[in-house]
């Protein structure tokens, strides 16, 4: 078994052997933190000083690092790891915007994607999925999870790792997934990356440990801890977290990595004097790889030899590590994923990018659409492309995408034309950049916009305005994007604005008076095809969104399954001694959940087979849906629960379930969802997973602010 060989493997190593399988280098060419100098990295392989390598990709490169490990005593090859966030070599929409589709087969299937064409290139580990929950769009970070909502939040989970891993670990076109990063650092106090998060057990538990325990249960090879201090301590030095809940209650099998340089960075935090210090606080915690903190290397064998940290902890550690390099294939072959023939063939293909444009197409959501102004007509002759990402190819990747030339990615503009063809004649203007302040494009833009039939706006963020290390404290439409809307509209032209951005934006005015507004995020290499198609009716949107979108920063956090408090204002006229604000209304500009098509639906026949139960018993619940518009189109119903009276306050509302189906005009379906008691229960004031008896109130909508159906149910316990 691989527990035995393992065994016999350990039973060879050296103490400082050991050691080095708890190391990880970044290599030289991509860098995703703060580097450290050091120029003794690859005597450090040879040496077998080294476990695992990240930021190496390329089946010739990964090759050669390899076979520096071949040259070591024991010959135990390396991991190659690599931020495989949304695709490798294609690059699909960032996962936020993935998040939008709901589509779980799609999301799966494009992890899939990313899996064989970066185990094509060699890589044979993926830092992904990041799974943390977050309810603060300042943070930059939320464009690679999956929003603010456990429940959607776990599913995509789990089916981000099943894509990642596909058959399992040992095929080779699986990769080991992270789940990432444990834990509640999507909490980071007022959106600031890296910063504190001081969070209650039961808000932890219910909202931002889901999705990593699905991960789990998906089976993920690996977890990432967090940059993040957890009520005081370091996510890194967390043995609450990595021991008493990852290892010890959960019994996860699979190792984990620190983040580059969290152990080191215990030091600043103020919990660790130095970098020995740290190690063995990060060690003991149930960290099990050091990323980059170069502290591992030199100080845990001399604290196993001074006694002050147990040798059974390394070798638990080791034992993790080399389990997983057994179970990828790795000591059969340690090239095997390093194969330049089988990467020619896999990378960048066609029916890759065909994947990453659907998918692309259905993570955009129509947000406005006033007088049906889409989808356009084939038939527009004069089109204008306005605004400073209309040509942008650059910006299409997102941030997190494995850097490649941008030749490949297709802009806005360049959808367009190859979608509307040569009758029609498209213009673009800037108008303005992004960030300045110059207005002296506008008048160009503005002639442009009279000359045409329609205008379609291209405004938003560049890509690395959000990602690692990019907060921004506001997060309206940078620099005079939103005046350059102003001035188009004036123009009285038909105008379709899209928003491109890695997290939800504040764009009020656009709100208010633009007909038509799409949000596209980023979309991915193939963005310009999927936004022409969508603009054009080929693909009729779907998308819904994950996150919530605030009116104002002074409302986040801001999220759907808030408490009632008590003092809810009864009406929007009960404003006094209420919970309120005086200048801004409670609700968001756009609500989780929410996005329109071409079509409309309508949902009726609410039925329950039983109005009480007992909790080891079930309700199905039906629903009509029918396609009352003139397109084909997908909707998503969503099923919301609320627990009336418990024993600890419960929000109004919480996402249980959700069907995304496909209608043809006119047409209708039935829809069946399960009520069990795991839909149900939540953590007593013991903090016991339970049920209680009394009164629920089930709704089925097409977004968290549209319920369209209602009815109470019992639970007699
Ligand atoms: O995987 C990432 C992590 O999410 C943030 N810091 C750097 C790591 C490796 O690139």
């Amino acid at each position: 078994s691989i527990d035995d060989k393992v065994s016999e493997l350990m039973s060879k190593m050296t103490l400082e052997e050991k050691v080095g399988q708890l190391n990880q280098y970044t290599g030289e060419r991509l860098a995703t933190g703060p580097v450290t100098a050091n120029s003794t990295k690859y005597e450090d392989i040879k040496a077998g000083r080294v476990g695992s390598m990240l930021n190496v990709r390329g089946a010739k490169d990964t090759r050669e690092v390899q076979a520096l490990a071949m040259q070591s005593r024991l010959k135990i090859p390396l991991l190659f790891g690599l931020d495989v966030v949304h695709g490798y070599r294609v690059t699909f929409p960032i996962p936020l915007a993935e998040a939008a589709s709901w589509d779980i087969p799609a999301i799966e299937g494009a992890a899939r994607i990313a899996a064989e064409e970066a185990s094509a290139s060699g890589i044979h580990w993926t830092f992904a999925p990041m799974i943390d929950i977050s309810r603060d769009p300042r943070w930059g970070r939320v464009m690679e999870g999956a929003g603010e909502d456990p429940y959607l939040g776990s599913i995509i989970s789990s089916a981000r790792v099943k894509g990642f891993q596909g058959k399992g670990l040992g095929t080779l076109d699986a990769i080991m997934a992270c789940a990432k990063h444990f834990a509640a650092y999507g909490a980071a106090l007022a959106g600031r990356d890296y910063n504190s998060v001081d969070m209650s057990e039961r808000m932890l538990h219910e909202v931002y440990l889901p999705p990593f325990k699905a991960a789990m249960d998906a089976g993920v090879a690996t977890f990432m801890n967090a940059f993040n201090d957890l009520n005081g301590i370091p996510a890194t030095g967390s043995s609450y977290l990595q021991r008493d809940i990852l290892k010890d209650s959960w019994k996860f099998p699979g190792f984990i990595v620190s983040d580059w340089g969290s152990i080191k960075e215990m030091v600043p935090h103020g919990y660790a004097k130095d970098n020995r210090e740290a190690a063995r606080l990060a060690i003991q915690a149930g960290s099990d790889m050091d990323m980059e903190s170069h502290s591992y290397l030199p100080y845990l064998a001399d604290l196993v030899k001074k006694g002050e940290v147990e040798e059974r902890l390394i070798d638990d550690a080791v034992r993790r590590i080399l389990t997983k390099k057994f179970e990828m294939g790795l000591f059969d072959d340690p090239y095997r994923f390093s194969n330049e023939a089988r990467e020619k063939k896999t990378l960048n293909s066609a029916k890759n990018k065909e994947a990453a444009r659907k998918m692309a197409e259905k993570s955009i959501v129509l947000l406005k659409n006033e007088g049906q102004i889409l989808p356009l007509s084939k038939n527009a002759k004069k089109i204008a492309v306005i605004g400073p990402l209309g040509k942008s190819k650059e910006d299409m990747k997102g941030f997190w995408s494995v850097k490649w030339d941008d030749d490949d990615l297709v802009s806005l503009y360049e959808g367009l034309q190859k979608k509307v063809g040569a009758g029609s004649r498209i213009e673009y203007a800037m108008g303005c950049t992004i960030s300045d302040t110059s207005r002296a494009g506008f008048a160009d833009a503005i002639e442009t916009a009279k000359r045409s039939d329609v205008v379609i706006m291209a405004v938003g963020e560049t890509f690395d305005m959000s990602g690692e290390g990019n907060s921004r404290a506001n997060i309206g439409l940078p620099g005079v994007q939103e005046e350059l809307i102003k001035a188009i509209q004036a123009t009285g032209k038909p105008v379709v604005v899209l928003v491109m951005a890695g997290r939800p934006l504040i764009f009020n005015w656009t709100s208010e008076h633009v007909p038509a507004i799409m949000y596209t995020w980023w979309l991915g290499s193939e963005a310009g095809h999927a936004m022409a198609n969508v603009l054009f009716g080929d693909y009729n949107p779907a998308g819904k969104l994950p996150m919530t979108f605030p009116r104002s920063e002074g409302q986040i956090p801001l999220f759907y399954s808030y408490k009632n408090t008590g003092r809810p204002p009864l009406n929007e006229n009960d404003r006094r001694y209420r919970s309120i604000y005086l200048d801004l209304p409670n609700t968001p500009r756009y609500a989780f959940g929410y996005g329109l098509s071409y079509t409309q639906f309508a949902l009726s026949d609410l039925k329950l087979t039983k109005n009480s139960i007992h909790s080891s018993d079930s309700i199905v619940v039906s629903c009509t849906i029918r396609n009352t518009g003139k397109y084909a189109g997908e909707e998503v119903v969503q099923l919301y629960l609320q627990d009336m009276f418990a024993s600890v306050t419960r929000p109004l509302k919480e996402l249980k379930d959700f069907k995304k189906v496909m209608l043809q005009p006119g047409e209708s379906k039935k829809l069946q969802f399960v009520i069990n008691k795991d839909k149900l229960a939540f953590y007593d004031q013991q903090m016991n997973w339970t049920t209680e008896p009394g009164e629920f109130n089930l709704m089925l909508g097409t977004s968290s602010d549209k319920i369209s159906l209602e009815r109470k149910f019992q639970l007699i316990n």
